[in-house]
């Protein structure tokens, strides 16, 4: 009996460690500046935090910044890269052309933690990820420990920027697998669709779903038409929920009253698989919070560069 249970105990601590390794296979720390600059992590929540007060939208756009770079090629800042004769750059890719916002609030940001750091230590791809929580926690949202050690890539993708970012045009079999392509099931759908409970759509991402659908309620509908116009008016905003300015479940809810302002927002509540989760998240502020916070995590370990890998850019524009 007792060797059985030994034999028992120590095949779980194989199991146990393997499935300890597998998770933290990204070799990513929240620890990775505590020694080297204890100072950047603060500077970067300070300068966030007033770059969010003197406009709140800012939060969103830099929220965003985040996602769309790390699906494109993972979280290695490729999407900061401005055009050059090696670049294509990902700004020009459909999803970020004329939309993608707040480049000059992460130099400004890179550049002062360089400043406090007394050398280029931080990378790139990990000042947007701090911005990213930083932003969120400024509107009101859920905190979490950000894990850092990402180095910056020395390519950018404008073809997977244009293939890999997904399209507010997409039902939702196609959202699941661009999500499931990145390694993100339906929950991490879900809960990283609730980053739309900030910030703001233009008129021409959204124009069909106003004129044309049906799962929509006739009231919204027309209200969004005022300043949506048929014809033209293509870059006019209107906010994605009815509070855009604050971190809350209004999305979810808004969900449930056919009240989505984007065709992709309405397939998650639309009689599909996902329904469910959102009526969660809609009710249980608390399960949001704790699922937006474990998926943000999960999204920021997609495919970083580590060790000898990439470089720390010193301008996030440019290659060293
Ligand atoms: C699920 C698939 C997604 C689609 C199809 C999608 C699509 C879009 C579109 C079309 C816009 C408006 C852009 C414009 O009009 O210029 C937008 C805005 C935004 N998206 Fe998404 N998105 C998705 C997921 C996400 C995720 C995962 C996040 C973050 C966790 C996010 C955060 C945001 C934010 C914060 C804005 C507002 C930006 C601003 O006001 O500057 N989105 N999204
Ligand atoms: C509505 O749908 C029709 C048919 O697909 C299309 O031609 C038209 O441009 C759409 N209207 C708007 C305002 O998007
Ligand atoms: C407005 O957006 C529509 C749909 O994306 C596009 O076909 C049209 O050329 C745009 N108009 C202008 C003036 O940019």
């Amino acid at each position: 009996m007792a060797s059985h249970g030994g034999i028992f105990y120590f095949s779980a601590l194989i199991i146990l460690a393997a499935t300890v390794a597998s998770v933290s296979s990204s070799s990513l720390s929240p620890y990775y500046y505590d020694s080297v600059c204890p100072e950047a992590l603060p500077t970067i929540k300070r300068l966030v935090e007033a770059a969010v007060y003197k406009e709140q939208r800012m939060g969103a756009s830099l929220l965003r910044l985040h996602f769309h770079d790390c699906f494109v090629n993972g979280c290695d800042a490729s999407i900061l890269l401005d055009p050059s004769p090696t670049i294509d750059s990902e700004k020009n890719a459909r999803p970020n052309l004329n939309s993608a916002r707040g480049f000059e609030v992460i130099d400004q940001i890179k550049q002062a933690v360089d400043e406090v750091c007394g050398c280029s230590v931080v990378s790139c791809a990990d000042v947007l990820a701090v911005v990213a929580r930083d932003s969120v926690v400024a509107l009101g949202g859920p905190t979490w420990n950000v894990e850092l050690g990402r180095r910056d890539s020395t390519t950018a993708s404008r073809a997977k920027a244009d293939s890999d970012i997904p399209s507010p045009f997409m039902d939702l079999p196609a959202l699941i697998n661009n999500f499931k392509n990145q390694g993100l099931d339906e929950r991490d759908l879900v809960a990283l669709s609730g980053g739309h409970t900030i910030g703001f759509a233009q008129c021409f991402v959204f124009r069909n779903r106003i004129y044309n659908e049906t799962n929509i309620d006739p009231e919204f509908a027309q209200q969004r038409r005022l300043t949506c116009p048929s014809i033209g008016g293509n870059s006019t905003l209107s906010p994605l929920d009815p509070t855009p300015a604050q971190f809350d479940t209004a999305y979810f809810t808004n969900l449930i009253q056919k009240r989505g302002l984007l065709h992709s927002d309405q397939q998650l509540f639309n009689g599909g698989s996902t329904d469910g989760l959102v009526n969660t998240y809609s009710s249980n502020a608390k399960a949001f919070s704790a699922d937006f916070a474990r998926s943000m995590i999960k999204m920021g370990n997609i495919k970083p560069l580590t060790g000898d890998e990439g470089q720390i850019r010193s301008n996030c524009r440019k290659v060293n």
